[in-house]
């Protein structure tokens, strides 16, 4: 049998026709560039998540961008943020001529410790920008007293995490901006690049929405640079359309990883999801120090799978300048040789979930 890691086709096949129609409206409609789609698709996620505001651009890589800017972090400020993620959270932070200065990871959730974030503050420091990875919430409330005690603002990379829960609070609406991807893969996802930055503060929203059209608050008066970071009328209209069975697809993908949680926890490490939190699971992953051997298993049984991620950021060449070496973040190094990603997308059919489940048990020995 063939499991795929991911499979767009079998999502989009049954609202294919809805997605047609959303085609048409928009092409119909001539009006391809933010527009009435845009701006309701835009009241439909702040309604959801429960901020008061949400704009949408062309990538979270650029959400994340535009946040710093209008946060006012610049050349010289430092921002806390954690090594294992995708290369996106830091990388903007380099761009902007700030120092992404990492802290080490939690071992069991893979999110930014917060017992280690005071010792990364110094008087640079602006911001903490935690990940809430594969879909879990990082440690918001110690997060949040951190940054209240030593005045720094806090941007949410939620790349992943739309429609997760902290303690009953939906990730988003904790920190001074909150930042979507709805890139191809993730749980909400358009037919191409688009992102959001949620907010509650009327001033980020006004400075966010200018940045996004070249800091122009009026048309051809521009206040300040921005950039050109538009969200297209078409993607908002496919988003609007998935939008509607979003919380329907992460109950399936919850139903998927509760039937992995109990044919796999005595054989791998399974995800460990905190006391009220709730995943949506954007990736299932496990851990173990077999875990070469068990990918290269998986795919000789037709089992994809994906490793997120195969290098920690202060090891990557991209980041060496800033002087970090080997040893320096352990968890995220011993994380980052042991996560495998198992297929988690909704879709799946109970033959492929059992598949999967009897090949890694196979792997054991069980
Ligand atoms: C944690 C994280 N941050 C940022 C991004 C960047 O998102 P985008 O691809 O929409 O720019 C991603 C996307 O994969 C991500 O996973």
């Amino acid at each position: 049998m063939k499991v795929p890691f991911i499979d767009l086709g079998r999502q989009h096949k049954p609202i294919k026709k809805e997605l047609m129609q959303a085609f048409e409206r928009v092409l119909d409609s001539n009006k391809f560039i933010l527009s009435d789609e845009v701006k309701q698709f835009e009241e439909e996620v702040a309604t959801y998540v429960g901020t008061k505001y949400a704009i949408g651009v062309s990538n979270c890589t650029n959400a994340l961008l535009l946040s710093l800017r209008a946060l006012g972090v610049a050349s010289g400020d430092e921002v806390i943020t954690t090594p294992f993620t995708f290369v996106a959270t830091a990388e903007v932070i380099a761009i902007i001529g700030a120092k992404p200065v990492f802290c080490d990871i939690e071992s069991d959730t893979f999110n930014i410790d917060p017992e280690k974030i005071k010792e990364c503050i110094s008087s640079m420091t602006k911001a903490i920008m935690p990940v809430h990875l594969y879909g879990q919430s990082a440690d918001m409330d110690k997060i949040m007293k951190i940054a209240h005690e030593n005045q720094l603002k806090v941007i949410e990379d939620m790349a992943q995490s739309l429609g997760a829960k902290y303690k009953g609070k939906m990730t988003g609406t904790f920190g001074d901006t909150a930042c979507i991807s709805y890139y191809v893969t993730k749980n909400l996802s358009a037919l191409g690049d688009a992102g959001m930055i949620l907010t509650n503060e009327q001033e980020l929203d006004n400075k966010i929405r200018a940045f996004r059209v070249h800091g122009a608050s009026k048309k051809y008066h521009h206040d300040f640079l921005g950039y050109n970071d538009r969200l297209d009328a078409m993607q908002a209209a496919f988003l609007r359309i998935k939008f509607k069975y979003y919380d329907d697809w992460n109950a399936k993908r919850r139903r998927i990883a509760k039937k992995y949680d109990e044919a796999l926890e005595d054989v791998v490490t399974v995800p460990k999801i905190n006391e009220g939190n709730e995943s949506i699971y954007h990736q299932y992953t496990i851990r173990t120090n077999k875990r070469d051997p068990l990918r290269e298993f998986l795919k000789e049984k037709g089992v994809d799978t994906a490793i997120h991620y195969p290098a920690p950021l202060h090891l990557q060449p991209a980041f060496r300048y800033l002087g970090y070496k080997e040893g320096d973040f352990p968890e995220a190094e011993k994380a980052s040789r042991e996560v495998l990603s198992l297929p988690i997308q909704q879709d799946l059919t109970d033959d492929e979930i059992n598949y999967v489940i009897e090949c890694i048990r196979n792997f054991f020995g069980k």
